[in-house]
């Protein structure tokens, strides 16, 4: 494979911990405690292999509807990892950055957000945009509003705003991303990354995230290298292999 096949923004929809945990008899909790020892694992070799901004859908706007002490949980993995993880990107030289809405997040969350962004600024090998408390339509009000403010404070004017304009105000201005996974056989968006996704190859596998490995990882890499990419152009123009 060569090395210029590596897609640069890998996004991931991490979907099926409460179903990989019932089928091995578990609870829900075990299933998110898995689900985050795999991502971990899978952050590092993405990055090892040549990725450079790997994006993680790991709680929606909507996931506030679940069952509080599923919330709670979550929101603990969350705090009590993202310490030990700032230790561990500092030696990996890896960003971490979030997107997302800050309220209702927790004040302990959001310190433990912000730390983790501070100490791994200047940090170059690759970035992990943690996707907490996200939604796409949210994101792309959020962005509007940036741009209507800086009309009427006169900063910029109408006729300015055009596509990169409007991906400046972004939550981050990142590359678009090039490949989407979205694990557990489900095959929807779910308000993730809409404007970044617009020409990104979708790849369904039908494994629970708990049992996405390495290995998966790479056959997704693979299937991705033999999509023919167009962008609305020539039919052997833009291909990956
Ligand atoms: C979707 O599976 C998964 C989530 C809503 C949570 C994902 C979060 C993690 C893996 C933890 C990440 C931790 C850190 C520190 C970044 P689901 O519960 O919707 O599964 P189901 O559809 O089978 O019920």
């Amino acid at each position: 494979m060569k090395e210029t096949n590596i897609p640069r923004h890998v996004a991931i929809i991490v979907d099926g911990n409460g179903r990989w945990a019932k089928k091995n008899g578990k609870n829900r909790s075990f299933g998110h405690k898995t689900g985050f020892e795999r991502l971990e694992e899978i952050i590092v070799y993405a990055i090892e292999k040549g990725v450079k901004v790997i994006s993680l859908y790991v709680f929606s706007t909507e996931n506030f509807k679940r069952n509080k002490s599923e919330v709670k949980y979550l929101m603990d993995l969350f705090c009590n990892n993202f310490k030990r993880l700032e230790k561990k990107y500092q030696k990996e030289n890896i960003k971490a950055v979030f997107s997302g809405r800050e309220e209702p997040l927790e004040k302990r969350v959001l310190d433990a957000m912000r730390d983790i962004e501070e100490k791994t600024k200047n940090n170059t090998k690759g970035i992990v945009n943690f996707c907490l408390n996200y939604g796409g339509h949210a994101e792309i009000v959020d962005a509007t509003k940036k741009i209507c403010m800086d009309v009427c404070s006169g900063k910029i004017k109408i006729e300015d705003i055009d596509e990169t304009l409007f991906e400046q105000n972004l939550y981050h201005e990142f590359p678009p991303v090039d490949l989407l996974i979205r694990t557990s056989g489900e095959q929807r968006l779910s308000n993730f990354l809409p404007w970044q996704l617009s020409y990104a190859e979708l790849y369904f596998p039908e494994t629970y995230f708990p049992d996405f490995t390495k290995e998966e990882f790479d056959k997704a890499i693979d299937v991705f290298c033999k999509r023919n990419r167009r962008f609305g152009g020539d039919h052997n123009e833009n291909e990956n292999s």
